[in-house]
């Protein structure tokens, strides 16, 4: 058996961190995907998965740190798909969703790194960061006229950030609003034009949650599901 085909569990956080315990590891097939996990397996118990095969295989004792080291170096070279989301929140609904979506994704997408930040704390050169950007805002009648983005986010994309070159960053994005608004969520709509000027790639239709978004984890949650498909590279072309 090839040693390095069995890999042990990463967090999410801290950049491909192993936490791999002494005596149990999860399994993947790093030739697919490192961060795919198969399933949980004793050292010494049938569980490994074998080069090219999903075949159960047994990983013994004595290969352990070399096991560890074969993992930890697999990590350094098999790259994470990541996600930078970046949004704004007053009152908490935004944030709300992108804990949502984050949640969600951790099932549908085991694989991902989620980093959001919050748009005051964030640089222009930060929303280069990672394979998809993120933005999120809640909809605000900055300035005294409605319609307009968070101001939060207004400072970083109209200022801070008014010149960067996006090009060809695949980009998604999520507006909030209410209903009793004439402009409801018209927040998403500013993120996509900001996108667009900045010659970004939206790869999905925005998502619009109008009113408190309590209950709509399950939009959330099919959007999110949107997201991973059109995250593919082959359907970037
Ligand atoms: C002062 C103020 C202005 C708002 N203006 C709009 C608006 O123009 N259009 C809209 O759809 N929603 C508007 N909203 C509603 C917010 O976008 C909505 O409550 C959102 O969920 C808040 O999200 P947040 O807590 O993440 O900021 C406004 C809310 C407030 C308090």
């Amino acid at each position: 058996m090839e040693l390095q085909t069995v890999t042990c569990r990463y967090k999410r956080g801290p950049r491909q961190e192993c936490i791999c315990h002494d005596d149990v590891y999860a399994v993947s097939s790093l030739e697919n995907d490192l961060m795919k996990i198969l399933g949980r397996v004793k050292v010494g118990q049938p569980g490994a998965v074998e080069r090219g095969t999903r075949q159960m295989k047994p990983v013994t004792c004595g290969k352990r740190r070399q096991l560890v080291n074969n993992i930890a170096n697999a990590a350094e070279t098999v790259p994470h798909f990541i996600l930078h989301i970046v949004f704004a929140s007053t009152s908490g609904h935004t944030e709300y969703v992108v804990d949502a979506l984050t949640n969600s994704l951790k099932s549908i997408a085991p694989g991902w790194e989620i980093e959001a930040t919050i748009a005051e704390k964030t640089q222009p050169q930060d929303l280069l960061s990672g394979d998809v950007l993120l933005l999120a805002s809640s909809t605000w009648n900055t300035g005294g006229i409605e319609g307009q983005l968070n101001p939060h986010m207004w400072v970083l994309l109209h200022d801070k950030a008014k010149s960067l070159d996006l090009t060809g960053k695949p980009c998604a994005c999520i507006g909030l609003g209410d209903h009793r608004y004439f402009y409801t969520a018209r927040a998403a709509d500013h993120l996509q034009h900001y996108v667009k000027a900045h010659h970004g790639r939206l790869i999905v239709p925005a998502l619009k949650i109008i009113d408190e978004p309590y209950g709509q984890e399950e939009a959330v949650g099919v959007w999110g599901k949107q997201l991973v498909d059109a995250s593919k590279p082959v359907d970037w072309s």
